[in-house]
């Protein structure tokens, strides 16, 4: 697989990671691997910062570096490789006034908390379907999820019909009373639609941790996902409670959520930034 750089747009990131000056920068991720191309100014750094929950490979195709490690400095000439293990920490330097320092960075296959970190609600998807070994896996994901007094009492409706599909976006568009050109479910080859007991009371925390797993696998296995909205809504039509029936799923069940699924289309979307102070500690 050839990485269209050609194509990726640089990026200016001024004083990165606390450092000096400007990194020049195309970045390539597919939300497991992040792979970078990187120019440092003369007299630019990348701060000190450590590789708590992955590793990093820089190799130096022009200029003159250093880098600066927790037990000492390592001078990078081109064709030289830099490897800073899982971690710990490094602190990348041009070290010429003249030239800059060109070099590719690649952040490898992240663990669980990166992974989660890196997840992102994908809204442009393929059209083909993923394989069903990994819808499957998905699914089996979600049926892993904790539940109030184990209940298990949420059911996964996964509907790769495309007849249906289209339903399911115009009556969605029509709750929520918009036209999203793209439609609700961004054309996503699969819906996995997560129903929880209607007379339960644990019935949205456990339908919503259920579609969390869902996500995060789907991140894992390469896949995109979206959560969307208003299923709740739709199961009290008529229409939809009788397509459950026809499906063979008898009971009372209130829609909890679905989550779009499939291959991500286009450029993973950036990192959004938590925001606020949302953590109070009593110790
Ligand atoms: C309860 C809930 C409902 C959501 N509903 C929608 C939705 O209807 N359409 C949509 O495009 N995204 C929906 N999202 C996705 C959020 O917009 C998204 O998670 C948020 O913008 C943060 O982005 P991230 O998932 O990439 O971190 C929903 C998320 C949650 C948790």
């Amino acid at each position: 697989m050839k990485l269209p750089y050609s194509e990726i747009e640089a990026k200016v990131f001024p004083n990165f990671k606390g450092g000096e000056k400007n990194l020049w920068a195309k970045m390539f991720s597919d939300g497991s691997n992040r792979i970078l191309h990187g120019k440092l100014e003369p007299g630019a750094t990348i701060g000190m910062h450590c590789h708590d929950t992955s590793s990093e490979i820089i190799y130096i195709l022009k200029g003159d570096g250093k880098v600066l490690v927790e037990d000492g400095i390592e001078y990078l000439k081109p064709g030289d490789c830099h490897y800073c293990p899982k971690g710990q920490s490094h602190s990348l330097q041009n070290n010429s006034n003249k030239e800059d320092l060109e070099f590719f960075a690649v952040v490898p296959e992240q663990d669980v908390f990166e992974k989660m970190k890196a997840r992102r609600s994908i809204r442009k998807f393929r059209k083909e379907l993923p394989s069903k070994e990994k819808i499957e896996k998905v699914i089996e994901a979600g049926r892993w999820a904790a539940s109030g007094r184990n209940k298990q009492s949420s059911i996964i409706v996964a509907v790769t019909n495309k007849e249906i599909i289209q339903k399911l976006t115009k009556i969605n568009g029509e709750i929520a009373e918009r036209h999203n050109p793209l439609g609700e479910f961004y054309g996503a080859p699969v819906v996995l639609i997560v129903l929880s007991d209607k007379n339960w009371r644990n019935k949205v925390y456990d339908g919503s941790l259920i579609l969390g797993n869902m996500m995060i696998a789907a991140h894992d296995l390469g896949l995109g996902s979206c959560w969307i909205h208003r299923a709740q809504q739709e199961f009290e039509m008529p229409e939809w409670k009788d397509w459950l029936k026809n499906l063979g799923i008898e009971g009372e069940w209130e829609g909890i959520g679905h989550l779009a699924l499939g291959i991500p289309d286009g450029d993973y979307p950036n990192e959004i930034p938590r925001t606020g102070n949302k953590v109070f500690w009593c110790e």
